[in-house]
């Protein structure tokens, strides 16, 4: 159980290499607390929560009084994504619930910087993600402000879709745009293939929920993912 003088802060600055981030909504939420137990025994340094609102996406998932407990039960640093609406007033609900970093949706507002600057005041890492059909020249001129872009690789809203190959040349262009101490996320039917491929491409943070969360061996997923992209990503990190 977590004590209460943990320090919460942006996770981002804190983790290097490739980072495998298990998405809480493949979970079987009758039993989250024994599915974070078996997460945390793999190594995983991240988990990944996904808030819909149905509205910004047709599916309703998790909101602050899960993530207030999922904070009280585990110190793992909680990737927090929201597709939602209204990100200025959800960034504060999520932030007093006790998320780590949040990543909100370029498509979801028309001041950005606001969101950025606010969720910089709050001490968390900051995230900007886009959809499919977003070109990433969408995020150029802010790309420089946030510590990780998230690259959706399915349409955001549900957990086990196929992932979309046509993604890969846009996470290379996000890639080329950022530092090498910003990090580039990948999120939706990713799994030891689709991971690889990514990696290679220029991606270091890999979401994946159904892959490591839907089968009988969450631990071996977990390794065959962190396997699967290692290599490529110190490759990749290099030619920067
Ligand atoms: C979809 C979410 C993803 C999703 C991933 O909108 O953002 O995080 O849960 O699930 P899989 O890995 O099953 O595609
Ligand atoms: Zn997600």
């Amino acid at each position: 159980m977590e004590t209460m003088d943990i320090q919460r802060g942006n996770p981002w600055k804190q983790l290097a290499g490739p980072v495998i981030a298990p998405s809480l909504l493949a979970s079987d939420f009758a039993c989250l607390g024994q599915q974070i137990d078996i997460l945390t025994a793999t190594g995983i340094e991240v988990l990944h929560v996904d808030v819909m609102d149905g509205h910004f996406v047709p599916n309703l998932s998790i909101g602050p009084p899960v993530v207030k407990s999922v904070r009280a039960y585990t110190d793992l640093p909680l990737d927090v994504h929201i597709m939602v609406t209204d990100p200025a007033y959800y960034i504060e609900r999520f932030a007093e619930a006790g998320a780590d970093s949040i990543t909100f949706h370029i498509e979801a507002t028309n001041e950005p910087q606001r969101l950025i600057d606010r969720l910089r005041e709050l001490g968390l890492g900051v995230g900007v993600a886009f959809r499919p059909a977003t070109p990433a020249k969408k995020i150029a001129d802010l790309v420089g402000e946030v510590d990780m872009v998230l690259v959706m690789t399915v349409e955001p809203g549900y957990g086990g879709q196929e992932f979309m190959p046509d993604m890969l040349d846009k996470i290379e262009a996000i890639r080329a745009m950022l530092s090498s101490g910003q990090r580039l996320e990948v999120d939706g039917g990713i799994d030891q293939k689709t991971g690889r491929l990514c990696a290679r491409r220029g991606a270091d943070t890999f979401v994946a929920g159904s892959y490591i969360l839907g089968g009988k061996d969450v631990a071996g997923a977990v390794h065959a993912l962190t396997r699967a992209v290692a290599g490529d990503v110190g490759r990749t990190m290099e030619n920067l």
